[in-house]
């Protein structure tokens, strides 16, 4: 109800929306209308009211509530559960104990901040509060714990193309799954999953997008490597709105892959890379290759060719782009 009458009160903005007409749309008293204009005030939003005019939002706080978004899904399984935070560890852990409890596919936890986010190779994922999109998706996909890589292709191609079409920044793929604005990191995603030898129990699949960050506040070690949205935009962006284009672009690719559309997917991760057909440095496991990135397997594993042109298939590491 609130994701409702929110809607109404940004489709009348600038302009006063009746408590009559809300309530007539959204079909319950006035009464229980004015009940959730004060919750909603509670929660951070200026609403006026006006006896004669009805209500006008004023001012909404820059946050991710679900009612923040829910309005703009278009998803089928993604976002069914919403699970919002201020503050959590990290919304990779938080999921997986979700998802050990029983939560169901599609379940996103999202939260604000996060005091141990992660990154890969137990890296940590700066994620001060407000400054980007720190969430994580469960899954309990269907398919062999051998092609989970795959679907961390299919959230990279959602991430580059939702950058791209919302932003109209020229996102890029950096191999397996780091997305790059101008050679600098916005994006990153990790993989976690719990399975037995031929089934997938449960997978997190969590994504940092880093949109109001400024670069200028990260630690030395990440100067010069991470980029934001909005610096790239020149101005802060809403977050909300991002995460709902990005959350429908995760859903309809997610059914695509389980269609067996994952070949169309390959194709659009090449269109959108900026590893294939460059001079890289892989570390795998402390094993370092060199070599062009000749294409990607249809396992999304990279095939390296080295200078002596033999031809070596890496299923995961850390590439450094010469
Ligand atoms: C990487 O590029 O190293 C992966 C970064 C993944 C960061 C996200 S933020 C939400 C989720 N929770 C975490 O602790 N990590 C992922």
């Amino acid at each position: 109800m609130k994701a409702k009458i929110l809607s109404l009160l940004k489709k009348y903005h600038p302009e006063y929306v009746s408590g009559e007409e809300i309530s007539r749309v959204l079909g319950v008293s006035r009464t229980a209308v004015w009940k959730h204009i004060q919750k909603l005030r509670e929660t951070g939003y200026r609403i006026e009211a006006h006896s004669k005019v009805g209500y006008r939002l004023l001012e909404a706080p820059d946050k991710l509530y679900e009612h923040e978004f829910t309005a703009l899904l278009k998803t089928g399984l993604i976002g069914k559960e919403i699970v919002y935070r201020e503050t959590v560890s990290s919304t990779n852990e938080l999921a997986k104990e979700l998802a050990h409890q029983g939560a169901i596919e599609g379940t996103v936890v999202i939260a604000e901040e996060q005091t141990d986010g992660r990154g890969r190779r137990g890296r940590i994922w700066y994620s001060p509060t407000g400054q980007g999109l720190w969430f994580s998706v469960i899954l309990r996909p269907p398919i062999a714990p051998v092609d989970i890589p795959k679907l961390t292709l299919v959230w990279a191609v959602a991430a580059a193309k939702t950058l791209r079409e919302w932003s109209g920044l020229p996102a890029g793929i950096k191999w397996p799954n780091d997305i790059l604005i101008d050679n600098r990191k916005v994006a990153g995603i990790l993989t976690e999953m719990n399975a037995e030898p031929d089934k997938v129990n449960y997978l997190v699949i969590g994504i940092g997008v880093n949109v109001n960050l400024d670069p200028g506040d990260v630690s030395a070690d990440l100067a010069g490597i991470v980029t934001s949205v909005a610096e790239q935009k020149g101005g802060p962006v809403v977050r909300a709105e991002l995460l709902a284009a990005l959350l429908n672009n995760l859903d309809s690719l997610y059914q695509d892959f389980l269609a067996g559309g994952f070949s169309s997917i390959l194709t659009a991760w090449k269109g959108m890379s900026v590893t294939l057909n460059r001079w890289v440095r892989i570390d795998s496991l402390n094993n370092i290759d060199e070599g062009i990135a000749f294409d990607i397997d249809d396992e999304g594993a990279l095939l390296l060719m080295k200078k002596d042109g033999s031809m070596k298939r890496i299923l995961c590491g850390d590439v450094t782009l010469d």
